[in-house]
Order: C-alpha cells, then sequence, then structure tokens
C-alpha cells in the first residue's frame, strides 16, 4: 500500500487553553479524506467493525503519516495530552463528522462499545428541557469536573468530545483540567484514602444501560506520574471519611485556578487522555430554544 509521506497539517498553540495544541489540517487534505470515504456509509462502519480502520487508513493517505504520530505524540506526552481539530468548515453533514472522528480514533486505539448509543460512539443533545436522570444533559448548570469510564471495565484512556450542532446555544463550553495544573495534586494523590478501591457504579441510572460495579483507587501511576479516576455521580462512598475525602477532592478541582472553559465550533473536536485531564460543561444560558448535539467516543490506547 502507497502511503502518502508528505504532511498536510501544523501544529499551533490552542488560542484557550496553554496545554492545549489545535491541529490545522489542509483544506485539501480534508477534501481528499471526504471524497475517499464518501462511498463508505456510516452505518457500514457501525456494522462492520474493520471498516473504520478503513476510515484510518483513508485518513492517515490524505493527511499524511506524520500526522498519525504527531496525534500520538501529542495524547501521550504529559505536557500535554490534548489537542482539537475540524473540519474547517467543508462539510457540515453529520455523519461525515463522525466519520472523521472515527478515523482519528482508529489510529490512535479503539473506541469503547458505548452502553448510553448501542454503538461504539454516542450523540448526545442538550435542550432547555429534558429528561434525565444524571447532570450529563442539564443545561443550566454547571456539568462538574470528572473523567470518564469509571464504571466500566475497560480501559479508557481518551476522550473525544465533537460539537455536531448548536442553535442557540451561549455558554456550555468545555471545562477542563489538566492533573499537574492542580495545586491540591499531590495533597489527594498521597492521601491514605488515594489507594482505596472505591465502588464506581451506574446501575442505580437507568440511562447508562450499565449494571457493572467496579472497585478502583481514585489514583494510579502512569509514567511515574500520578493519575486520576474520578466521577462524583457514580462513585460510592462506604464511610464518612470516604465521603469527606471525595467531597474535599471535588472543592477543590471545581476551584482550581487550572480549570478553564474551552468553546469549541461546530464542526470540531477536542481529544483528551483521560488518565491526566479532567473534564465537564459550563451552564447554558436559559434560551427555551436551545439545542446543542455533541457526539462522544472513548476507549483504550492501542500498546505503542
Ligand atoms: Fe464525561
Amino acid at each position: 500500500m502507497k502511503v502518502d509521506t508528505k504532511s498536510n497539517f501544523k501544529v499551533v498553540p490552542h488560542s484557550e487553553h496553554k496545554r492545549l495544541r489545535h491541529i490545522e489540517i489542509e483544506n485539501e487534505a480534508i477534501t481528499r479524506f471526504l471524497e475517499k470515504v464518501e462511498q463508505i456509509s456510516l452505518e457500514r462502519a457501525e456494522y462492520v467493525p474493520f471498516i473504520r480502520f478503513e476510515l484510518a487508513v483513508e485518513l492517515r493517505q490524505a493527511v499524511g503519516v506524520a500526522f498519525e504520530k504527531k496525534v500520538k505524540e501529542i495524547l501521550h506526552d504529559r505536557e500535554t495530552g490534548g489537542f482539537t481539530i475540524g473540519l474547517n468548515g467543508l462539510t457540515t453533514k453529520s455523519e461525515e463528522f463522525v466519520k472523521f472522528a472515527t478515523a482519528l480514533t482508529h489510529l490512535i486505539g479503539l473506541p469503547n462499545h458505548d452502553a448510553m448509543s448501542n454503538k461504539f460512539y454516542a450523540i448526545f443533545g442538550v435542550k432547555h428541557e429534558f429528561d434525565s436522570d444524571t447532570y450529563l444533559r442539564k443545561a443550566y448548570r454547571i456539568l462538574e469536573l470528572h473523567t470518564d469510564g469509571t464504571f466500566v471495565e475497560e480501559q479508557t484512556d481518551w476522550v473525544l468530545m465533537m460539537k455536531m450542532s448548536e442553535k442557540n446555544a451561549v455558554g456550555g463550553e468545555s471545562r477542563l483540567l489538566h492533573l499537574d495544573d492542580w495545586e491540591d495534586l499531590d495533597r489527594f494523590s498521597k492521601h491514605p484514602l488515594a489507594s482505596h478501591p472505591f465502588k464506581f457504579s451506574y446501575a442505580d441510572r437507568g440511562s447508562k444501560n450499565v449494571k457493572d460495579e467496579v472497585f478502583q483507587s481514585s489514583f494510579f501511576y502512569s509514567q511515574n506520574k500520578p493519575c486520576i479516576r474520578y466521577n462524583h455521580q457514580c462513585t460510592h462512598p462506604q464511610t464518612i471519611e470516604e465521603g469527606v475525602y471525595l467531597k474535599e477532592i471535588q472543592d477543590s478541582i471545581e476551584n482550581s485556578l487550572g480549570t478553564t472553559p474551552v468553546g469549541l465550533p461546530v464542526g470540531q473536536l477536542v481529544m483528551i487522555n483521560n488518565n491526566f485531564w479532567l473534564h465537564g460543561r459550563e451552564p447554558f444560558v436559559k434560551d427555551i430554544k436551545l439545542e446543542r448535539a455533541l457526539m462522544r467516543q472513548r476507549g483504550s490506547f492501542f500498546t505503542i
């Protein structure tokens, strides 16, 4: 197979977050990718897992092998571990957004099955009124910082969120905190309860479709640096001390000066290393016509 070795992208600092990078792909390369995958329907990519890798190959062909290396390098690099990227407004089709994101995730790893959608990705909406049993879809309150995948057995090394559409949406930016920007990381990661196996489970929430009970520590080490598993809504403390510890973590991360809102235009996605980034959402400004849709994929890295 002939692989294009020419680079058709550049990496620039992100304008709203000092640790994030922004990857700009040249229009010509995006157009080439979209043309190549035009005949591959999203349904086929959903039904036939190896088609998702075909999308990845086409993206690598269109943008160059250096692109694949750079994406992996950024996500594994503790200093950054995250980037934004988009389709430069060359398409507004939801199906093409998903194909692009899927190509990207299959260059670096494998998405987990998303029990909320029963697919390898999920698109979820936020509206003025939404019947929900978690904070994910409640528009007018903050979605507190957390990591994804704490309540499932699969490894969740990375999270991708892509803005699919929005109408009458003011606010709702992603809130992001890199662990090394958290003033109290040392205090909590060296606490006696840091290695305690907490019970993580969403078995009490119907919308998640997951009955697992997972026992894991809230802190662990990778590349000799502390990493975190934290989700306030699905961690079940069993004692007062455990409850106080979790609450103090939340108060500390929510008030950290490192917690930064980052806007995401339609057609752009943010991808972060879930082991050392926490994410959440700013509240939206009230509007009865508010509509926003986000796609997520989360999964594991290939071993490199
Ligand atoms: Fe999340």
